[in-house]
């Protein structure tokens, strides 16, 4: 099976994919003298990557992920999270490759306090959202019968820069952090997120699916148990204060949904594949880093 993944070495998903690659997955290199990466934004350049190679599968592990950002950079976020789409997704049907998609809870805007099914309406209210939306209906319209989206949340390793990270620094720098409690999502372990990648691809699922950790949270509770099971594992020392915070103490550029759990069971029984509590993966995660 020969697998194209675009991004780069910074990126989280990109590292977990390589990282859990099986025996038979055989993965393209995308370095080159000029670039160490395929810049998904150069539709010359991926077109002659897919048809030179023409891989059997290709994961979207690369996208602009700073949501603030997106608000005033509607350009490049488009560029790279809808247009790069188009060509991937054009380019894997002229080679008959399946393409996996990685798209994202804020999708859904407001919230009748249930779990989003699949199917569920989508209402973005960011740019990022907007742009990765769009990029959905892309991959559904063009792939049919090949394209593969996972909508995912709160994505962390140890290998990147997240949230989990940004706790456990600010945590041993100063002792106290303010975090969000009126937020409720759920976190995700990117090597669960990339094990279950793999898994789509011995299944025939095209279409829409989501993958997050099992369980639900607020970031509040997040970073509590950050706190306490970094100390477990010897991360930090001494004790932390974790105060709550509401939405409009810590305001962003970006709007956030106020409830986006996603429903994973239509998932775990179409993938043959479950995840773990999201705590339990915090664990694992913390107790690499160490
Ligand atoms: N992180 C989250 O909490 C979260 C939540 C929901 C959904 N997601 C989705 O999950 C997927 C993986 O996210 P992640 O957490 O792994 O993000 P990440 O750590 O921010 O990595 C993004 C990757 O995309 C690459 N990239 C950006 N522009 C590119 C371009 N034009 N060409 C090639 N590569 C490019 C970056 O490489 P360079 O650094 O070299 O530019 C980087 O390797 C994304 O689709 C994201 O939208 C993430």
């Amino acid at each position: 099976m020969k697998v194209l993944i675009t991004g780069s070495s910074s990126g989280q998903l990109y590292h977990e994919l390589l990282r859990t690659a099986p025996a038979d997955a055989s993965i393209l290199s995308t370095q080159t003298d000029q670039s160490p990466r395929l810049d998904i934004t150069n539709k010359e350049a991926v077109g002659d990557f897919v048809d030179t190679h023409k891989p059997d599968v290709i994961f979207n592990a690369a996208a602009y992920t700073a949501v603030d950002k997106a608000e005033t950079d509607r350009e490049a976020a488009y560029a790279a999270n809808t247009e790069a789409v188009q060509t991937l997704a054009s380019a894997a049907s002229r080679v008959n490759a399946r393409l996996v998609q990685i798209s994202t809870d804020f999708v859904f805007g407001a919230s009748d306090g249930h779990p989003f099914k699949v199917d569920a309406a989508t209402a973005p209210i960011s740019v990022y959202g907007k742009s990765k939306q769009e990029a959905e209906q892309i991959v559904v319209n063009t792939l049919p019968g090949t394209g593969t989206v996972i909508r995912t949340a709160w994505v962390y390793s140890a290998n990147g820069n997240n949230f989990v990270k940004t706790m456990l620094r600010l945590m041993k720098e100063r002792g106290e952090v303010g975090v969000i409690a009126d937020q409720i999502g759920t976190p995700t372990w990117a090597r669960r997120l990339a094990e279950a990648m793999w898994q789509s691809t011995t299944k025939t699922v095209p279409g829409i699916w989501h993958w997050t950790g099992a369980g639900a949270c607020s970031w509040y509770d997040f970073a509590v148990a950050i706190a306490e099971e970094g100390r477990a594992a010897g991360l930090i020392e001494g004790d932390v204060i974790v105060n709550p915070l509401r939405t409009d103490q810590y305001p962003t550029p970006a709007t956030r949904p106020g409830y986006s759990v996603l429903e994973l069971t239509k998932t775990w029984d179409a993938f043959d594949m479950s995840a773990p509590h999201w705590r339990e993966d915090l664990r694992l995660m913390l107790k690499e880093l160490k």
